[in-house]
């Protein structure tokens, strides 16, 4: 092969999409593995299903496990695979251990690395994914920045300009593609029985919000108020890790919040695109509501996509009830003509076209 693409993980499933439909029709000759770091249904097979993705060729089943028996695990494997197939450059795509665990492994072999959504920053070293971002971007030999802003952090750390490539983010080549098909094909407002314009859409799994008992409680409670101030209901689609916390704290969850299951990728696309506010901590939620012009509320006190903040789509709140409440409000209230930072919906193209261009990938069409 002369590509392989690794991926865990709910958002590198989605990511990658875009890139792994570039592969098909360039035709080039690529081998997809899958770490197994998700492996529920619902955070894995159904997006295969709905992308219209190929079966990877090698599973390697990792599972959930502590940080260094996964990665560690994966690190394995993926050398194994890498050692028998050969290509000449592995991608990975964003922050996850599964990324981490690919950058290791190729960097010690003869096989050039890519890293799609490089150079993001939260400057929080407390978060893994603040870790896995910037061991993967100092050992990677592509780094696709999707932004100016991006690029510009990598500069900042010493890395050559010839490694850093401006692509955009394959979130907005994945959102071109689905949004249509989503409000065309998806009941999902039938079937939760919510109205366009007239709900909240949340939803929340980072690990520093929802592992402490007393910080995932107080961002319910944030939420709720505000939605009761909106008079709003909120739709909380649980991710299975805030789902286990929720039972083991044993939380109520205050009567405006609406649990459901994860949401298929066209069903929560059309809850993005119709709710009247998202609140989020999760990454890819931040750039798609930015994408679709919908104001978000980020229940962190950083983010790794300032480019949201600077536009005028996106807050910082943190936790502090009071401070989701406001924040909400003023969302709410303002304008939503902001510009998408996030490119044109080429990335993939892009990300293709420079592999191509250089003498490592040669037999790339
Ligand atoms: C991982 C990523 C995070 C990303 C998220 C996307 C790391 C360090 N974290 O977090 O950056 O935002 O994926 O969704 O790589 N579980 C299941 N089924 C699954 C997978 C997980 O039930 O298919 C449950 C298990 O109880 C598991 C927990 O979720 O212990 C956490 O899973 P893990 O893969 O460790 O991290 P995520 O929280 O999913
Ligand atoms: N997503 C989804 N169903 C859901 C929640 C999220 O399809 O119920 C999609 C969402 O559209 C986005 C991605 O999953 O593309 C974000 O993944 P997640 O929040 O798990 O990870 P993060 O982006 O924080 O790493």
């Amino acid at each position: 092969a002369t590509v392989a693409i690794a991926l865990g993980t709910r958002p590198e499933i989605i990511k990658l999409s875009p890139v792994i439909r570039e592969c098909e029709r360039r035709d080039i000759n690529y081998e997809l593995i899958h770490t197994g770091q998700h492996y529920s249904d619902n955070l894995d097979q159904v997006f295969f299903d709905q992308l219209e993705l190929p079966d990877p060729d090698h599973h390697l089943q990792v599972g959930s496990k502590s940080h260094g028996k996964q990665t560690g695990e994966m690190i394995a494997g993926i050398e194994d695979i890498l050692l028998d197939v050969e290509p000449e450059v592995l991608l990975v795509q964003g922050d996850t251990n599964s990324v981490l665990a690919g950058a290791i492994a190729a960097s010690k072999l003869d096989v050039a690395l890519g890293h799609v959504e490089a150079g993001l920053r939260s400057f929080d070293r407390e978060m893994p994914e603040e870790t896995n971002r910037v061991l993967t971007d100092h050992v990677g030999d592509y780094l696709f920045a999707p932004t100016e802003t991006s690029a510009d952090y990598l500069r900042d750390e010493g890395i050559d300009d010839k490694r850093i490539h401006v692509t955009g983010n394959t979130v907005v080549d994945a959102v071109g593609r689905h949004r249509e098909l989503a409000a065309e094909k998806s009941s999902v407002l039938d079937d939760l029985g919510v109205a366009v314009g007239e709900f909240a859409l949340l939803t929340a799994h980072r690990a520093e919000n929802v592992d402490e008992r007393d910080r995932f409680a107080e961002l319910l409670t944030g939420v709720a108020r505000a939605a009761s101030s909106l008079d709003l209901d909120v739709v909380y689609p649980i991710h299975p890790r805030a789902e286990s916390r929720l039972n083991e704290f044993d939380l109520d969850v205050p009567d405006r919040i609406h649990l459901v299951e994860p949401q298929e990728y066209l069903d929560f696309l059309e809850l993005e695109r119709t709710a009247r506010l998202i609140f989020t901590d999760s990454g890819g939620v931040q750039e798609e509501a930015c994408i679709l012009g919908v104001p978000c509320v980020t229940l962190r006190e950083n983010t790794e996509r300032p480019e949201t903040v600077d536009v005028g789509a996106n807050r910082l709140v943190g936790t502090d009830p009071q401070t989701i409440h406001d924040g909400a409000l003023a969302m709410t209230n303002s304008t939503t003509d902001w510009e998408n930072p996030f490119g044109d919906g080429t990335a993939s193209e892009q990300i293709m076209a420079t592999l191509r261009q250089t003498h490592s990938v040669r037999t790339i069409q």
